[in-house]
């Protein structure tokens, strides 16, 4: 297990555009994947990007493959390593939805996103991916690669009457887990 530090929202390193993977499949990339699977399983994250424990590279993981107790009416969205992503939105339609993150501890806030868009990238060895996602999919996407242009998500908010702490916003939630 490599449990790395989470970087917290005011350190400049999560505000860095990250540079592009140029060459796949080698140790190094094996170890960051390894390294952000353990750090995101031991946080409970359903996302993590590399910019979160200080890799300024543009890969992101996302999804379990397994239904998430605190979104329990999703369906589940496939273990995914994304890296180099390219998002495309499908329609103009924005939806608003509660978010939190673990560079944000403690805190949600309701952001809008695309609804629906196509992503592309690539996987670890280098693989071309090419998905469309709606709804919680969509957003989890769009959360994690705004994490590769330097944008938490509370830079998106409109409405910051919806931004708040968890325990407070949601009393009865046990899961108080971030994405
Ligand atoms: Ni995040």
């Amino acid at each position: 297990m490599a449990v790395k530090e989470i970087l917290k929202m005011g350190d400049p390193r999560l505000l860095r555009v990250a540079l592009e993977v140029d060459t796949f499949d080698t140790p190094q990339l094996t170890a960051l994947l390894k390294d952000m699977t353990d750090t995101m399983k031991h946080a409970q994250g359903v996302g993590l990007a590399a910019p979160q424990i200080g890799v300024n590279l543009q890969v992101v993981m996302f999804g379990t493959g397994e239904p998430n107790p605190r979104y329990p009416e999703e369906a589940p969205v496939a273990k995914t390593v994304l890296i180099n992503p390219i998002i495309k939105p499908l329609s103009e339609d924005t939806e608003e939805g509660w978010e939190g993150c673990l560079s944000v501890p403690g805190l949600r806030g309701k952001v809008p996103r695309w609804k629906s868009i196509q992503y592309s990238g690539f996987d670890e060895r280098g693989l071309p991916i090419q998905r469309e996602a709606n709804g919680f999919h969509a957003r989890m996407v769009q959360h994690e690669c705004d994490h590769l242009w330097g944008i938490l998500y509370p830079m998106r908010i409109k409405d910051f009457t919806q931004f708040g702490y968890t325990e407070v916003l949601f009393p009865g939630l046990s899961d108080a887990s971030d994405d």
